[in-house]
């Protein structure tokens, strides 16, 4: 069982956070995964110009975990910013539920300082109640 490092996983989705590129929505997202060897995966949202093709930072994670080699979520941190903290949108807990299983989740607002506002611990399973999963239609 991999032991969560809680503050290495908010350093590093704080990091990706000032990393984002949201010249439209202004709203700077970071994500973290911690993966089951142990290794932390960021992310950062990518907003275009054709807004439906924006990336959200959880979901940027989670494909830079599977092309590294990742195959488990073992905890998850989102940062953003103001005074109440960002949950995943509804397309980022279905990505998350398919390789996170019931993962715990950590959402934290920060200042501009990098000081948090509002931190709320979830999960996956507890944010997409009744996933739909791929042993649904696979049977296995
Ligand atoms: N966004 C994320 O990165 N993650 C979420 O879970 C919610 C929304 C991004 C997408 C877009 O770039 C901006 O936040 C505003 O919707």
């Amino acid at each position: 069982m991999t032991s969560i490092d809680w503050s290495s996983l908010e350093a590093a989705a704080l990091a990706a956070r000032g990393r984002a590129y949201a010249p439209y929505s202004r709203y700077h997202v970071g994500a973290a995964l911690l993966d089951d060897a142990g290794r932390v995966h960021a992310g950062c949202n990518v907003e275009n110009a054709s807004y439906g093709l924006t990336i959200c930072a959880e979901r940027g994670a989670v494909m830079k975990m599977v092309s590294e080699g990742g195959r488990r979520v073992v905890a998850v941190v989102v940062v953003t910013g103001g005074d109440e903290a960002g949950s995943p949108c509804g397309a980022c807990r279905q990505v998350l539920a398919e390789l996170a299983g019931d993962a715990p989740v950590r959402m934290l607002a920060v200042d501009p300082a990098g000081q948090e506002t509002q931190r709320v611990d979830s999960s996956v399973d507890a944010l997409l109640p009744r996933a739909f999963r791929g042993s649904l239609v696979t049977g296995a």
